[in-house]
């Protein structure tokens, strides 16, 4: 006889915060939304935390590399997408890792017989305007010179003339010998006032670049996320087949996270796949999930053993998963029946398990309310696929700006199969997720500020500093459908929505 939850299904958007007392440290500077991702002891620090509690969701149209950079850049994680060849995402994780530390490998090199024209067309694909020129144009190669847009005129100079013609040869070039510190390469920048330093091996061959202008940007992201080698750390998706290979090689790339990627994780696959990872790379950590329900949530803490679970189903902005298949939870009631199991089993072990709420998080007052219902940290898909970094192209339609987003369970997502692994039967006889339009609001770090301010201001109101302690201090109310229109505005002309436009 099948059981039925008595609790019906709920949103967050059912929910409100009450204020609790605000104290005179309760103020945006002093609050930390330091977020743990690892497992851990009671008395013990998670081997791994996020600086702000956003990672993003593990999709084709969300995570690729600039988006893993600019969010680790922010404090926050990225998860590189597994619907990809095994080699191209490792790739991926490879270029992230390569990207900081301050020395920067080129992915914009020239030869010195490449022309002006060359110069452009690479310009206009990496958005870089500084080069270095090597023997045979790749990035590790004998050192001959370096060319900046200040060394030619576009419309000017005649775009078929070789890049030798212009550059700055290496005789001219300010240069440092391989081994110098990071401290000590900036220091050189500034004493003889360059833009760029190269870096050459004793060979004469290119190690590296260092630009005044990441200098700059490292002050100004003092959340950066960095690894102990003062790299970026980051995410990646994985699945439940083909693991074996999969993990090895982004593990050599350099993956600080896996993270299991499923709609349902509550199963026998995802607890073999944890367990070999664990077994054979224990100081990688170990996401698993999604799941809804409290069983799911123990099995994969006590059997699969990982570090932290991702809660949601069918919740996701592009997901049809509950209208296909019948399955899911309201993503508030989900969360919160699992953070209660998480803080009882805190209880009994004295372990922490940090969760993740992923998808449906539709503003910011919703992941607000996630955090407040007891998510260490949130995942989210739409969100980041607005931004400028998100990997798709920019379209123009009826003359607003968009990006296409669509879901890993859609057929666009996993056609990639046919060309890799061959599709499987059931995998394209229906679909999970649509393929649909976001419009485009600014760069990752324009949202991310808007979002953070919102949630220190809540945390202020709720008189907390940390987020543990928001979800330990958070009373939240029940709303009906009329509280929720008196929250809206009401009998005013609202300027956004209804004013005439000028002409
Ligand atoms: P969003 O933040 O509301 O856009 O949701 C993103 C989340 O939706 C992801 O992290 C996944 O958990 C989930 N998701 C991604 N693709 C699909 C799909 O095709 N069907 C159902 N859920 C999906």
């Amino acid at each position: 006889m099948a059981k039925i939850i008595e609790e019906v299904s709920r949103t967050f958007s059912e929910y409100l915060l009450i204020p609790r007392l605000t104290g005179t440290k309760h103020q945006s500077k002093n609050i930390s939304l330091r977020a743990p991702v690892a497992r851990f002891k009671k008395g013990e620090e998670s081997s791994l935390f996020i600086n702000i509690p956003f990672v993003t969701a593990s999709m084709q149209s969300v995570s690729g590399s600039d988006m893993a950079v600019a969010l680790a850049r922010q404090g926050g994680l990225a998860f590189i997408f597994c619907s990809q060849s095994i080699e191209a995402q490792a790739a991926m994780v490879d270029k992230v890792k390569l990207h900081k530390a301050g020395f920067v490998q080129s992915d914009s090199n020239l030869r010195p017989d490449n022309t002006l024209q060359d110069v452009l067309d690479i310009r206009k694909k990496t958005g870089h305007s500084t080069m270095p020129v090597t023997n045979d144009g790749s990035k590790n190669d004998l050192f001959v010179g370096i060319l900046t847009d200040k060394d030619f005129w576009e419309f000017e100079d005649d775009l078929n003339r070789p890049v030798s013609e212009f550059m700055t040869a290496k005789e001219n070039v300010f240069f440092a010998e391989a081994g110098i510190s990071l401290h000590e390469a900036n220091q050189l920048l500034r004493k003889h006032k360059k833009e760029c330093l190269p870096i050459l091996d004793s060979d004469g061959r290119l190690q590296a670049l260092v630009f005044k202008r990441d200098y700059y940007d490292h002050m100004n992201n003092p959340a950066e996320l960095l690894d102990s080698h003062k790299r970026l750390v980051v995410g990646a998706g994985i699945n439940t087949h083909d693991y074996k290979e999969r993990v090895p090689a982004l593990v050599e790339a350099g993956v600080d996270v896996l993270c299991l990627d499923a709609s349902d994780g509550y199963s026998e696959f995802q607890k073999e796949a944890a367990l070999w990872i664990r077994e054979r790379y224990p100081n990688v950590v170990i996401g698993g999930g999604n799941v809804v329900h409290t069983d799911a949530f123990r099995y994969l803490v006590e059997e699969a053993q990982v570090d932290f679970v991702k809660v949601g189903i069918g919740g996701g902005s592009i997901c049809i998963t509950r209208e296909q298949k019948g399955i899911g939870r309201g993503q508030a009631s989900a969360l919160m029946a699992v953070a209660e199991e998480r803080d009882r089993y805190y209880e009994e072990t004295g372990t922490y398990i940090p969760l993740c709420s992923d998808g449906g998080l539709s503003n910011d007052t919703q992941i607000i309310i996630a955090l407040a219902m007891g998510a260490d940290f949130v995942m989210m898909g739409r969100y980041f696929a607005m931004t400028n970094e998100s990997p798709t192209p920019r379209v123009s339609i009826g003359g607003r700006i968009y990006k296409p987003y669509w879901g890993e369970g859609s057929n666009r997502a996993k056609n990639w199969q046919r060309y890799n692994q061959g599709a499987s039967e059931t995998g394209f006889k229906f679909e999970e997720g649509i393929d649909g339009y976001v419009p485009v609001v600014g760069s990752v770090k324009e949202v991310l500020d808007v979002t953070i301010s919102k949630i220190k201001a809540t945390m202020c109101n709720m008189g907390s500093l940390t987020v543990k302690e928001f979800a330990d201090n958070a009373l939240l109310t029940r709303i009906s459908e009329q509280s929720f229109i008196e929250g809206g505005t009401s009998n005013v002309l609202s300027l956004d929505k209804d004013a005439p436009r000028e002409v």
